[in-house]
């Protein structure tokens, strides 16, 4: 028997099944109360997905005026929830009001912690990407806010269903934020306005760098056989693309989203380049996983504007990560260092120097950190609570799509228009919805324990 959460009511009990763990309020699908506000200005909120993002935008959520409280928890690990809960409480503890029997584990769980809250308050979707279709439809029916993490889908047919979901959640006025931060960078945000003014002319080309080490769970080696082969490409997402969309999804969005937004627009069509250099581990294991090691996608606007997005996950070579744009009468720095890292400035010429410097981003007046992932938690619950429209997730899905839109291109070695990779029929993995614990890996192995792997200009009609 696992360790219970809570040793004293067996309904609380987490019951291990063939190596599986689940909540058994959660199995036996027992209709919860919902939480109540304490006034009209209390709002809920309930966590999806209790990783290392899920345990920040709690956290984040909390942190506001109000100030919200978290009700209830689900993911599909036992350790992952407890370890998120335990971390909360510390920090939050009054706030947090997670008794165990509104700890939820399991693929349904998403459904008993949204069930545990009322018309008004928030749903936290922090889980792979795969689920986010499913959860958000769940959120809509409910009538709840939403706050979920980017991406939001990796292949055409869910970017289809998530600009349907979109509409849904507007045309019953609910509110929606997406964590594409720099949008809530106060940085972003003047030099946005500025670029709007014409502060360096029309773009005409942007580029975006993130270029590191090795990051997240993008390089596995075999999977070991426990936990389910489904479960492992679960907690090791960035190397299986129907999950997450492979690293060049997960690591470059931001770039794209931004560059993207100072252009006001999305691009048309991309081509690419990429590969993998590195195949085994140090230890000289093979690397099993669906990413190539480096890419630089082109992608053109409808105006001929070009935007370059170089990723790289490579020890040794030189690490870069920041973002540019370039205008008729000058340029900016949009992300001085990191996804949207301060200062933004802007340049008269080409070359950025402090002699051609227009402007440079401050930190506020009042000394305190633009921190983009509580303004957006500061500015989805001012939209709530004054009633605002503000609805981030048709935006989401087309940072999403063009960002897949780079990857398909440098997978397929083929140039893609948007349009064609909108409308492509292929879905990583169908039947998300439907996933228990027995459920097969969306990928299998092969009998070397590899996965299908894109191959530029042999597999071009599909990413792999
Ligand atoms: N905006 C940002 O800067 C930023 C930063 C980090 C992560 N993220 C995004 O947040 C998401 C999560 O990333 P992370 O780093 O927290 O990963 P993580 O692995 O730490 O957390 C994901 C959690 O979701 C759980 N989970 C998986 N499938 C689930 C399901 N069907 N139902 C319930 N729970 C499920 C996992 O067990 C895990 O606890 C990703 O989409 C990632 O791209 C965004």
């Amino acid at each position: 028997m696992n360790a219970p959460l809570n040793n004293s009511s067996s309904r609380r009990e987490f019951i291990q099944t063939t190596g599986r763990i689940v909540a058994a309020s959660a199995l036996a699908g027992v209709a919860l109360p919902h939480v109540h506000a304490a006034g009209s200005d209390q709002v809920s909120v309930a966590l999806v997905g209790c990783g290392g993002r899920g345990g920040g935008a709690a956290s984040n959520a909390m942190q506001q005026s109000g100030p919200p409280k978290l009700v209830a928890m689900a993911d599909v690990f036992e350790h992952r929830l407890k370890g998120a809960y335990d971390t909360l409480k510390r920090k939050h503890n009054a706030q947090v009001d997670v008794p165990d029997d509104r700890k939820f584990i399991g693929f349904d769980a998403y459904r008993h912690a949204m069930d545990c809250l009322k018309k008004g308050d928030v749903a936290i979707f922090t889980t792979p990407l795969a689920f986010r279709w499913v959860h958000f439809k769940y959120a809509i029916e409910k009538g709840l806010h939403v706050f979920m993490e980017k991406q939001l889908t990796a292949d055409g047919p869910t970017s289809r269903r998530m600009l349907k979901l979109a509409e849904e959640a507007t045309a019953k006025n609910l509110k929606v934020g997406v964590g594409l931060k720099s949008r809530h960078s106060r940085a972003l945000q003047e030099l946005h306005q500025r670029i709007q003014d014409g502060e360096i002319g029309d773009i005409n080309l942007m580029r975006g760098y993130r270029m590191q080490g090795p990051i997240g769970s993008a390089y596995s080696t075999k999977w070991p056989g426990q936990p389910s082969e489904l479960m492992w490409q679960i907690s090791r997402f960035h190397s299986f693309i129907w999950a997450s969309g492979g690293g060049y999804s997960d690591f470059n969005i931001h770039h794209i989203d931004h560059l993207c937004w100072m252009k006001n627009a999305w691009p048309i069509k991309a081509q690419g380049i990429g590969g993998r250099t590195y195949r085994n581990a140090p230890d000289g294991s093979p690397y099993v996983d669906q990413n190539f090691d480096s890419y630089s996608v082109e992608y053109t606007f409808a105006d001929g504007c070009k935007m370059y997005m170089d990723g790289r996950c490579m020890i040794g070579a030189t690490p870069i990560y920041s973002s540019y744009a370039h205008g008729s009468k000058g340029m900016a720095i949009v992300s001085k260092q990191g996804d949207c890292g301060r200062p933004s400035s802007t340049f008269r010429t080409q070359n950025p120097t402090s002699e051609s410097m227009i402007w440079k981003s401050k930190e506020n007046k009042d000394g305190s950190i633009d921190d983009p992932f509580n303004n957006e938690w500061a500015d989805l619950l001012e939209a709530i609570r004054n009633d605002k429209p503000f609805n981030e997730a048709a935006s989401g899905v087309m940072a999403s799509v063009t960002t897949s839109l780079g990857r398909y291109a440098a997978h397929t070695g083929q140039e893609v228009t948007f349009d064609e990779f909108l409308n492509h029929e292929h879905e990583y993995a169908p039947g998300v919805d439907k996933f228990t614990f027995d459920s097969p890996a969306p990928v299998q192995a092969d009998k070397d324990g590899k996965y299908p792997i894109p191959q530029p200009g042999i597999k071009t009609k599909r990413e792999y």
